[in-house]
C-alpha cells in the first residue's frame, strides 16, 4: 500500500493537483486526520510493508452520521475528489458516500486476498503468496525428513487465491479452498492412496475460510481416521500481511497509484482501477463489490495433475 500511496502522491504533485493523506481510513476523516502531503512526505517508503497513513475499520462510517461528518470535514479541508485504497469493505464504504454526497472516488485494489472483481491482481498479493511459499518450502524440510504429513493454513478468509498458487508452487499434494467442493474423506482417501504407493510425506494447504474446517480442524479430524501418520498443523498466518513487497507488487501498486489520479483527473468516478489482461480498466464500485471473482480453472487443472 505504501508504494500506491506514493505513487498517489506523486502523481497529484506532477499534475499540479493539491494532495492531503489521511490518516486511519474512514475513521481520520470523520475526525478530520488530513494531513497536505509533498513529494518528500512518501520518500523511503517504496520498500515498506504496510501503510504510513494506518489503517482502520470504521464502525461510526456504517452510520448516516459518521458519513455526514465526513463530508463536513471534506468540505472544510476542500478536498473534492478521493482515492481509496483498500477491498471489498472500503468500496462498500465508497460506493455509499458517493451515492450520498457525490465526491469523485476511485478506488485501487489493496487486499492480500486478491479476491476483487474488476482486477487480476490486487496489491500485496504477490508479496504474501511469495511469504507463504518461503514458508512452505522450509516446512517441506521437516516433512520430507521426518515422513509426515503437513496442515498448512494460508489466508484467504472467502478465497483460495492465496493457497492455489502456493499448493502449485510449493508441490502440495491437496488444496482445501472456499471456492471449490474437497470433502474430508477425499482427503484421507488421498493419503491412503499415497501411503500405499510408498509416498512418505504430504503437503496440504488450507485456506483459512475452507468449507470442511480451518488447518486444525481438518488436521483432527484426519488424525482420527489415520492415526498412524504423523501429521503436524502449521498457521503461516500474519507474517503473510508484511514485509517488503516483491517487485511484481510494487510495480502494480505503482501503476494503479498512477492510473487512480489520472482517472480522476479525467472525470472517472465511482470506480476501481484494476489491471486486466495486463491492461487498466476501471470498473464500477457496484461490480466490485457485488460480483464474484471466480478462482482461475486453470489453477485447479493444475493441482489435479501435478499432485498425481
Ligand atoms: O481480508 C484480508 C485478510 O488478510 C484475510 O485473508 C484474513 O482473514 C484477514 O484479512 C485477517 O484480518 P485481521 O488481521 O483483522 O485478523
Amino acid at each position: 500500500m505504501n508504494a500506491c500511496i506514493r505513487a498517489v502522491v506523486r502523481t497529484a504533485v506532477f499534475h499540479h493537483v493539491e494532495v492531503y493523506g489521511i490518516y486511519r481510513g474512514y475513521n481520520g476523516m470523520i475526525n478530520g486526520r488530513f494531513i497536505k502531503m509533498e513529494s518528500h512526505s512518501v520518500s523511503n517508503i517504496v520498500q515498506k510493508g504496510g501503510t504510513m497513513l494506518k489503517s482502520a475499520r470504521s464502525e461510526e462510517f456504517l452510520t448516516k452520521e459518521g458519513r455526514q461528518r465526513a463530508y463536513e470535514q471534506l468540505k472544510e479541508n476542500e478536498i473534492d475528489g478521493m482515492i481509496a485504497i483498500g477491498g471489498n469493505g472500503t468500496f462498500t464504504g465508497a460506493n455509499l458516500f458517493y451515492e450520498e454526497y457525490g465526491i469523485p472516488t476511485v478506488g485501487a485494489p489493496g487486499t492480500i486476498d486478491n479476491d476483487l472483481y474488476g482486477t487480476d491482481y490486487t496489491i500485496g498479493y504477490d508479496t504474501a503468496v511469495n511469504t507463504a511459499l518461503d514458508a512452505i518450502d522450509k516446512i517441506r524440510d521437516t516433512a520430507d525428513s521426518h515422513e509426515r504429513v503437513f496442515f498448512i493454513e494460508v489466508m484467504g478468509r472467502d478465497s483460495g487465491y492465496i493457497a492455489m498458487p502456493c499448493a502449485i508452487g510449493g508441490g502440495a499434494e491437496i488444496v482445501m479452498i472456499p471456492e471449490t467442493i474437497n470433502t474430508t474423506q477425499n482427503v484421507i482417501d488421498t493419503l491412503r492412496n499415497g501411503w500405499e504407493r510408498h509416498k512418505t510425506s504430504f503437503i496440504i494447504i488450507v485456506a483459512e475460510g475452507d468449507a470442511e474446517g480451518n488447518a486444525n480442524e481438518l488436521a483432527f479430524k484426519v488424525k482420527k481416521e489415520i492415526p498412524e501418520m504423523d501429521a503436524r498443523v502449521t498457521i503461516i498466518g500474519h507474517v503473510q500481511r508484511g514485509g517488503a513487497p516483491t517487485a511484481a507488487d510494487r510495480l502494480l501498486a505503482s501503476r494503479l497509484g498512477i492510473a487512480a489520479v489520472e482517472g480522476l483527473l479525467q472525470g472517472k468516478k465511482n470506480k476501481m482501477v484494476g489491471l486486466v489482461n495486463s491492461k487498466i480498466e476501471y470498473t464500477p464500485f457496484i461490480d466490485t463489490i457485488s460480483k464474484k471473482k471466480a478462482i482461475a480453472e486453470d489453477f485447479i487443472r493444475m493441482v489435479k495433475i501435478l499432485s498425481i
